[in-house]
């Protein structure tokens, strides 16, 4: 009775990590959560504050199907300083998160049998979406020793009559790496389409991440406040397409959501406008959490050939211990009290690594980390 395009859709492992840690705590058993890919922090109070007088002056009914006007401008404006960019409001649909974005996008671009190349590791909700609309997600091998970057050469022997689009994500979830300027600017060049996801901009420690509107107008832009301004649950994503696409997109926004959160919509002009010293303290707290992170993870003997220099993740080999990182992360997790999310959610080529987040606090990540060098010397002791 259940629609095939429904059963299809793969669980996102984390969640399941996550739900079996919420269960240990329910028995009052302490768990570290280094799982999550969501802020610790809590939200700017200057976007509460938006959001609060938002809903005291009655914006509380539906926006202009793209989005309100003026956050579109404030975007515009961002994209212009943050990349010398220009973009028109036109080409704003503001959404409920990243993820409706996403969906839009697809649905767009995609009719059945159409390829999008992702890489492998890669997002774990991406080839869900893909396949939702019947597209064919095929996979591009990155490895450690790139830093998990894409080769662009790999790219082009992938693409084919059917390949619609390329989706990169730098900095990545769940490597927590750059994508070079230089392979960006080759993947640019690639037809028909650029879908760049960049939900984790804004959270760079070293380097520079650069959008793929600096090298084409043939790309899709997703972005959203999740990350950046720690506003996850307020559910507030846009993305950037080029114009003829928009109508579509917009008839597709009024018929299956209608608008996003209009309240929300004002807060987040103020996270644009107003939260940027919020924004340089959270990402030198990350900052120092990734380099604490990095060296404790190395001492402990798990493989990171190129560090992490964004988002808020380390991909950490740990093959010299399991090639079953499912298994393994639910024994940390049984043994340890420290929840991690196995590296084949993010594909097959992410098998026989972990994801580490540090988006808790230095306390929790430094006992979190105690915990697993316990277990690693308890099971593994000698192997590196
Ligand atoms: C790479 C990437 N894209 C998109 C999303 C979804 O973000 P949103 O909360 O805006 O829907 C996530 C969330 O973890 C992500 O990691």
């Amino acid at each position: 009775m259940i629609a095939k395009r429904a059963e299809q859709i793969k669980p996102f492992i984390v969640m399941d990590v996550l739900e079996r840690a919420r269960a240990m705590e329910h028995e009052g058993i302490n768990v570290i959560h280094l799982e999550v890919g969501e802020p610790d922090f809590d939200t700017p109070q200057c976007v509460k504050d938006a959001a609060c007088k938002a809903l005291e002056e009655g914006h509380t009914h539906y926006t202009h199907s793209l989005g309100n006007l003026e956050l579109r401008e404030a975007i515009c404006k961002h994209n212009f300083k943050t990349y010398n960019v220009s973009v028109h409001p036109d080409q704003i649909v503001i959404t409920s998160g990243t993820s409706p974005a996403m969906l839009l996008i697809f649905s767009v671009l995609l009719e059945k049998g159409d390829r999008v190349i992702i890489s492998d590791p890669h997002y774990a909700c991406y080839p869900n979406f893909i396949r939702f609309v019947q597209g064919v997600p095929v996979t591009v091998p990155v490895y450690e020793e790139d830093g998990f970057q894409y080769r662009p050469e790999a790219i082009k022997k992938r693409i084919t009559k059917k390949t619609k689009a390329i989706l990169i994500n730098s900095p990545s979830n769940p490597t927590g790496n750059l994508l070079s300027e230089s392979r960006m600017r080759a993947i640019a060049e690639f037809p028909p389409y650029i879908i760049s996801d960049e939900i984790y901009h804004g959270l760079v420690y070293e380097g520079k991440e650069h959008s793929i509107l600096e090298f084409t107008d043939n790309a899709f832009v997703l972005n959203g406040f999740s990350k950046l301004y720690a506003m996850t649950g307020l559910r507030l994503g846009y993305l950037i397409a080029p114009k003829p696409f928009i109508r579509p997109i917009q008839k597709m926004q009024q018929s299956f959501f209608i608008s996003a959160n209009s309240v929300i919509q004002i807060a987040a002009i103020a996270a644009l406008e107003k939260a940027g010293e919020d924004v340089a303290r959270m990402k030198n707290i990350y900052n120092e959490r990734r380099q604490y992170m990095v060296k404790r993870l190395k001492e402990i003997g798990f493989g990171i050939t190129v560090e992490p220099t964004g988002a808020f993740y380390v991909f950490a080999n740990a093959k010299h211990i399991s090639e079953d990182s499912y298994k393994l992360a639910f024994d940390i997790l049984e043994e340890s009290r420290v929840g991690v999310t196995p590296g084949i959610d993010f594909g097959n080529n992410g098998e026989g690594y972990l994801r580490f987040s540090y988006a808790n606090s230095m306390e929790n990540i430094i006992e979190g980390l105690n915990r697993i060098e316990n277990y690693c010397e308890s099971h593994f002791a000698g192997v590196r």
